[in-house]
């Protein structure tokens, strides 16, 4: 086995390697003076099984269009097989066709990574309703609520866990039955326009005195965590902490939560981040693609 990063690996292929005690090596990646793409192998993948580790944050297109890149040259350099781990695998979030003439781009993008010739995928904490049916191979989704429970455990004196919507409710469960805890969650809307999000119905538990743990599989604006911080710590909360696994932090988010009242958030290396504690996934991600 030949462990790969690519360019937006974010250094995951050496944790990987290094928990599966196998080698890993680098892509070498550079820009054409218009803007496309230019990617150059490693050498020794005939014959191998090749893991290509390239997470899709942003800018998601030319970390797609890399992968594939990397994909149909391990093919061509007659990898046994090829697996691709996504860390952080963007688009996911459009999973069906809301209305009528949208691309559902989800499943395109894992038709793309199939047709270039990658037969097993490896995804952390994918969107929920992810169509993987889409593709045509085994797919592993690697869990880090394990590894989130471990690094917030020692935080917390009375806990309780909240899901910031609906969605997130069986990250919720599993999260406070790891912590021994109980948990709630929020009904929020998002306005499909403004993005704005808002919260629908009252929020059911008591918060009075609580370590609160919001927990969410993204944070990219922040709305969403900082509108369920805003609202526990109206109900009397202690503190509030922001386990995420993929730290997107689009536009002024880590504000966003500080002003909301968030006083620590954890992360993972799904995504480079450096405002936050960010946890090492490799070694789940290790486990699940281990033959
Ligand atoms: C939504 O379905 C996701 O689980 C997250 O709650 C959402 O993507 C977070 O976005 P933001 O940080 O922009 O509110």
């Amino acid at each position: 086995m030949i462990i790969i990063g690519g360019p937006a690996s974010n250094g995951l292929e050496e944790s990987i390697g290094k928990a599966l005690r196998e080698k890993s090596a680098k892509v070498a990646a550079k820009l054409f003076p218009d803007g496309e793409s230019y990617i150059k192998m490693p050498g020794g993948m005939e014959g191998e099984d090749v893991v290509l580790v390239q997470s899709t944050y942003s800018p998601q297109d030319k970390h797609i269009m890399e992968l594939l890149l990397m994909a149909d040259a391990a093919r061509e350099f007659k990898a046994r097989s090829i697996t691709a781990v996504v860390p952080y695998m963007a688009y996911l979030r459009q999973d069906r066709r809301f209305m009528e003439g949208e691309a559902v781009s989800s499943q395109a993008v894992l038709r793309f990574i199939n047709a270039a010739g990658v037969s097993s995928l490896a995804v952390v904490q994918p969107h929920k309703d992810a169509p993987f049916s889409a593709f045509n191979g085994k797919v592993s989704l690697v869990d880090p609520i394990p590894l989130q429970a471990k690094a917030v455990s020692k935080l917390l004196t009375e806990p309780i866990v909240l899901a910031p919507d609906k969605g997130g409710v069986g990250r919720a469960k599993e999260l406070a039955d790891l912590l021994g805890c109980k948990f709630s969650h929020i009904d929020k809307v998002r306005d499909s326009v403004t993005w704005e999000v808002k919260i629908e119905a009252p929020l059911v538990g008591s918060f009075k005195g609580k370590d609160v743990v919001i927990v969410d599989d993204i944070i990219s604006t922040g709305e969403t965590i900082a509108q369920a911080s805003r609202e526990v710590l109206s109900k009397g909360a202690e503190k509030v902490i922001a386990v995420a696994t993929h730290l997107v932090m689009a536009g002024g988010a880590k504000d966003r939560l500080k002003g909301a009242g968030v006083s620590e958030i954890f992360g993972t290396n799904t995504v480079p981040y450096e405002g936050a504690k960010i946890l090492d996934i490799g070694g789940q991600i290790a486990a699940a693609i281990k033959v």
